[in-house]
């Protein structure tokens, strides 16, 4: 499968959303990256289901809707009602993972677990039957525009190399730092999706900045 390019809003010019948006639209990016934060699991705080139902009316593509919050059981369906395709909680937000996930895919959408850089991928051993995608953060969440942390990239491998031995079917997303000069590693060790923020959107053309990522023919490495 070809790789996805998903642009985290979070980089836009929120004075000029529509355009923002309509940029995507035609790019070649794949879905849009919504970060939602609430001053809580992370120290930053943006936006929640009333803007993402306003987002969901500008896009043309899937909503990939990735949750920095405590307890989002609460707000699952919100999320969901709001237009999110696929909803992400943290692994270190959710006691009860596994309910949370099932209650993902019971409102319709596909399931994501997102993993702090420190939180290593095999928590994930027992869900691998059970989440669509895993989104493994290179950068520690709560600000878009800081440095990739390069321990992710075995990180990567690693997950690959248990989601093949489980014959499941998930995709490893990255987020955090990435730019053209690390997207080519990502996926060579497995990367399926890739979100930018920061290298898209302050890009001096975007749309081009989002053909050079989706233009990547990586050969893996194992
Ligand atoms: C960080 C967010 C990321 C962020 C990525 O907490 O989850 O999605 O927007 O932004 P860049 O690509 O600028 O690191
Ligand atoms: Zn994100």
């Amino acid at each position: 499968m070809k790789h996805l390019i998903a642009p985290s809003i979070l980089a836009a010019d929120f004075t000029r959303l529509a355009d923002e948006f309509a940029m995507v639209n035609e790019s070649e990016a794949d879905w849009f990256h919504l970060d939602v934060m609430d001053g809580r699991f992370v120290p930053n705080i943006t936006f929640g289901m009333f803007i993402v139902a306003a987002m969901k009316k500008m896009a043309q593509k899937p909503l990939d809707v990735h949750l920095m919050i405590v307890e989002p059981e609460r707000y699952v369906e919100s999320f969901r009602e709001a237009g999110a395709d696929v909803i992400s909680v943290h692994y270190e937000a959710c006691p009860h993972l596994h309910r949370v996930v099932h209650q993902i895919k019971d409102s319709g959408a596909k399931a994501g677990v997102a993993l702090n850089p420190h939180t290593p991928v095999s928590v994930l051993e027992d869900l691998l039957d059970d989440i669509d995608l895993v989104c493994l953060m290179s950068v520690n969440p709560g600000f878009g525009g800081q440095k990739f942390i390069y321990r992710t990239i075995p990180k990567i491998r690693q997950l690959k190399e248990m989601i093949e031995a489980a014959n499941a079917s998930i995709l490893i997303e990255v987020d955090g730092g990435v730019a053209q000069h690390n997207a080519e590693s990502l996926l060579r060790a497995g990367a399926d999706v890739l979100v930018a923020g920061s290298s898209v959107f302050k890009a001096p053309d975007p749309q081009n900045a989002i053909h050079q990522l989706k233009a990547l023919e990586p050969i893996r490495s194992f």
